[in-house]
């Protein structure tokens, strides 16, 4: 049985190939496919390559009746969607059409999880957001991952996959550098500072934002492999509902008056919009009562990071 990543390569699907591998699933091969070559783990088990899911015929040769379960995570990120029009459209939406045709033809029943966002909202919205509330995105990354989800939906429908689009948070504390995102400085704030670097928010301490820690992302991402047929294929993964001066005054806990000294705000009204469209809190029920899960608090979220992710970048 063969377990495939897509964008495996990237943050999330380093961290859940590393999960994967310590869990107990049981699989012949976790295939690693991004577009740069993935980092290669000390497992008997994986296998990397690099290839570009949008050239014709390499979603079709991925796939095979051996296939189990197809994490598709290879993305363009919302802020980098946005200036390339073109290139958000062949990765965000063509790819996850040629890899669910590609799950289709080589066996009925694969189970596809795909990684959408709270992207898919926008707009005015409830102040608390709930599985109920209508698609309105106002980027081409939302509009890209809400024709995703229905591509998912229609494909199951069909029975030709068995599919699951998780709504993912976003997600803080993410090691390394800053991205393309246009939530990246949510990471930024919390991870430059705690480094000793200087960083500047471009967004209003009142924003309120949903935000999940990539180990209990990645834990969700587990449960989704198994988790069996339900209601709906579109979930809105738990999160914590922070406003971004919560976040610095949890910061100056954890790092001191100095880490927070290293924060300025220096105000960037298109990163705002696009961020502030996104809901801050959302009513999780259903995906609470389907076994998900969410972090405690943004203490502990900053926590974990200081014990893994900064002694690892140290
Ligand atoms: N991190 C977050 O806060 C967040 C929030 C919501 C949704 N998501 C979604 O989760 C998924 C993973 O996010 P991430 O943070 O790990 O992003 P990431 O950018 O680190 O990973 C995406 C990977 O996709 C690869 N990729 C891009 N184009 C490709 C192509 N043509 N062929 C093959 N590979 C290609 C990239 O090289 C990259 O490694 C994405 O689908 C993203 O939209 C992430």
């Amino acid at each position: 049985m063969q377990i495939i990543i897509t964008g495996g390569g990237g943050f999330l699907g380093q961290k859940l190939a590393h999960a994967l591998l310590h869990s107990s699933l049981s699989f012949s091969e976790l295939l690693l496919v991004d577009i740069q070559e993935p980092q290669a783990l000390a497992d008997p088990r994986v296998r990397c390559l690099q290839a570009d899911l949008t050239a014709p015929g390499v979603a079709e040769s991925l796939i095979s009746k051996h296939t189990a379960i197809v994490y598709h995570l290879a993305a363009i990120v919302s802020s980098h969607a946005e200036q390339d029009f073109d290139l958000g459209w062949r990765v965000n939406l063509d790819t996850t059409r040629s890899l669910l045709e590609a799950c289709r033809q080589a066996r009925p029943g694969i189970r596809f999880v795909f990684t959408s966002s709270l992207a898919v909202y926008g707009g005015p919205l409830p102040e608390v957001v709930d599985d109920g509330t209508a698609l309105t995105p106002t980027s081409s990354y939302g509009a890209q991952k809400a024709m995703g989800e229905l591509l998912v939906n229609d494909y199951s429908r069909k029975g030709y996959v068995d599919g699951l689009a998780l709504r993912l948070p976003t997600i803080c504390v993410r090691p390394g550098k800053p991205n393309r995102a246009a939530s990246s400085f949510v990471s930024s704030i919390i991870r430059e500072p705690l480094q000793g670097e200087q960083t500047t928010c471009p967004v209003s301490p009142a924003l309120r934002l949903w935000l999940s820690s990539p180990a209990t992302v990645v834990n969700n991402f587990l449960l989704a492999a198994t988790l069996p047929r339900g209601d709906g294929r579109s979930i809105n993964l738990p999160g914590i509902s922070v406003t971004v001066g919560e976040m610095l005054d949890a910061l100056t806990k954890a790092g001191g008056q100095a880490a927070r000294d290293k924060v300025s705000f220096a105000h960037d009204p298109a990163i705002e919009r696009i961020v502030a469209s996104w809901p801050g809190q959302i009513d999780n029920s259903r995906a609470l009562a389907s076994g998900f899960m969410a972090d405690w608090t943004f203490a502990g979220i900053i926590d974990s990071f200081m014990t893994h992710d900064l002694q690892e970048a140290s």
